[in-house]
């Protein structure tokens, strides 16, 4: 496998070509979504090779909505965990998934500074001709949002979806803000959205709302570069900061913007395709029901904000990427993993590090260092209530590697004992989208300690080795000659 085609890249379209040249995507063809091939093809490849070894797909080419579109479609775009070390700019060659997974990890926490900020680089105002993203401009009465490869994912889902989509929000006072909701193509020029209550960008909404507009300017813009894409999607920047600095300073150069056609938003230029509009901020429409990222059917948002088409510019042959939302991971990970490891770690000397599954949503597991069990728990709680998605919160030892799915289920197996070492918090705050949750944002949750030290502390004995642990004091370069001798199976 080559080393070249590396990222941070400046477009999808590079990353899709890198992902053609390290062999890590497949092409197929004849799909139709109009009969859900494509989510159909979704579910067998994970199920044949998991979430985090599943390869991107291309659909060369895709029915949807009784249209033909070739090469204008894509799925699983950030499956892989090797994928995150490639759009990092990092080696991926010879390395586990965990193994690289873990050092784009560290290379997130060593580009946060010494303050916990990140570095910014302001993005770079381009002129049209260097702007990818107009290479189309079509106007309000020309819009036909059915004309782009938007797909209906699930049968339950309201129709047909745009759920890759970075909503960006303008102004003078406020800032920008960029974030990721999914939007219902209501009509041919109309987008229903779904910020969540308390999400940046509905709080931006509601102060556009309280200065006495009656309208917000947005634009959607939809396949950028992997870095803003998933700084768009995750909680990286804090209100008030601005996603497209951030992912500047994480590639190491401004993010090229073009103004939009029809109000005064700024977008990446090299992105596939713009939708400019207006969002009223005094009237709702119902949006929904669609596949939640929890693998269900969501209820129907009774009251949820929506967007009315002035524009779309796009490059010639968009590419939409559809995220199967709730069977592939949904954007890069390492960002935001970085980004709380070094926050945890400000705030708790024990603290090591943590992984919260996004293929099964709802854990998060915690390794810190031997600690009592009383501190254990606290700081398992505080973590888990600044969590929305660590529901289930499991603290672990510092010899398990929490990427790993088999040693953390083993230590919770061989090392947790329920009655002692569990805390329940009976009402906390809760991920609106979790369908056990009957108030919504609202669910209990638990802290498991699994570490040794729980069990220690109470029988006063030291927790018995694990053989392998044995095996290594025994011999400590038996497993880096074993790797060697037998090299062709392993
Ligand atoms: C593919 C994808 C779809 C998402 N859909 C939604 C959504 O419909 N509503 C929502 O509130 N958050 C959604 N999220 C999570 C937000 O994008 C994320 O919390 C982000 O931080 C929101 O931006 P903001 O903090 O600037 O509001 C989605 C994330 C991804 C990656």
């Amino acid at each position: 496998m080559s080393e070249r085609h590396l990222g941070p890249f400046k477009s999808l379209r590079d990353y899709l070509h890198a992902l053609n040249q390290h062999n890590l995507g497949i092409h197929i063809n004849n799909v139709n979504q109009d009969k859900y091939e494509a989510t159909g093809f979704i579910y067998k490849l994970i199920e044949k090779y998991g979430v985090i070894n599943s390869p991107v797909v291309f659909f060369d080419q895709i029915k949807s909505g009784g249209i033909d579109f070739k090469n204008a479609s894509t799925g699983n775009l950030f499956g892989k965990w090797n994928l995150e070390a490639l759009a990092l700019g990092l080696p991926i060659k010879d390395l586990s998934p965990q193994k690289s997974y873990q050092l784009a990890v560290n290379k997130i926490e060593k580009h946060i500074d010494k303050e916990g900020k990140w570095p910014t680089i302001k993005p770079e105002l381009v002129s049209p001709n260097l702007a990818p993203c107009k290479e189309i401009i079509i106007n309000e009465n020309e819009v036909d949002l059915f004309q782009f490869a938007f797909l209906q994912t699930n049968p339950g889902d309201n129709g047909h979806y745009i759920n890759t989509g970075s909503i960006i929000l303008e102004d003078e006072e406020l800032g920008r803000n960029v974030g990721t909701y999914r939007c219902q193509i209501k009509d041919s020029r109309k987008i229903g959205i779904n910020p969540q209550v308390n999400q940046d960008g509905w709080k931006f909404l509601q102060k556009l709302k309280e200065q006495g507009r009656t309208t917000a300017q947005a634009a959607i813009v939809l396949g950028t570069d992997p870095i803003t894409f998933s700084l768009s999607g995750s909680k990286v920047a804090k209100y008030g900061e601005d996603e497209l600095e951030i992912a500047g300073g994480l590639m190491g150069e401004a993010i090229e913007i073009i103004k939009c056609e029809t109000n005064d938003i700024s977008v990446p230029a090299h992105a596939e395709l713009i939708i400019e509009g207006e969002i009223p901020l005094e009237d709702f429409e119902s949006e929904g029901p669609f596949g939640e990222m929890y693998g269900y059917l969501g209820a129907e948002q009774e009251k949820n904000f929506f967007l009315n088409v002035k524009s779309i510019t796009h490059r010639n042959n968009p590419i939409i990427p559809n995220q199967f939302t709730g069977i592939t991971r949904g954007c890069l990970t390492a960002p935001i993993e970085g980004s709380l490891n070094r926050r945890f770690r400000e705030q708790f000397r024990e603290f090591i590090s943590l992984h919260y599954p996004l293929e099964y949503p709802g854990f998060c597991f915690v390794k810190i260092k031997s600690v009592k069990a009383a501190r254990a728990s606290e700081i398992g709680e505080i973590i888990s209530i600044s969590l929305k998605i660590a529901k289930i919160t499991i603290l672990l030892d510092e010899d398990v590697d929490i990427h790993n799915l088999s040693e953390v289920l083993h230590a919770i197996g061989s090392r947790w004992q329920p009655s002692r070492s569990s805390k329940l918090i009976k009402d906390a705050n809760g991920l609106s989208g979790d369908p056990s949750s009957i108030k919504k944002g609202r669910g209990s949750r638990i802290i498991i300690n699994a570490t040794r030290n729980a069990t220690e502390e109470v029988n006063g004995q030291t927790f018995p080795k694990m053989n392998i642990q044995i095996l290594k004091e025994e011999s400590p370069d038996l497993m880096d000659k074993i790797e060697s001798k037998f090299k062709e199976f392993l």
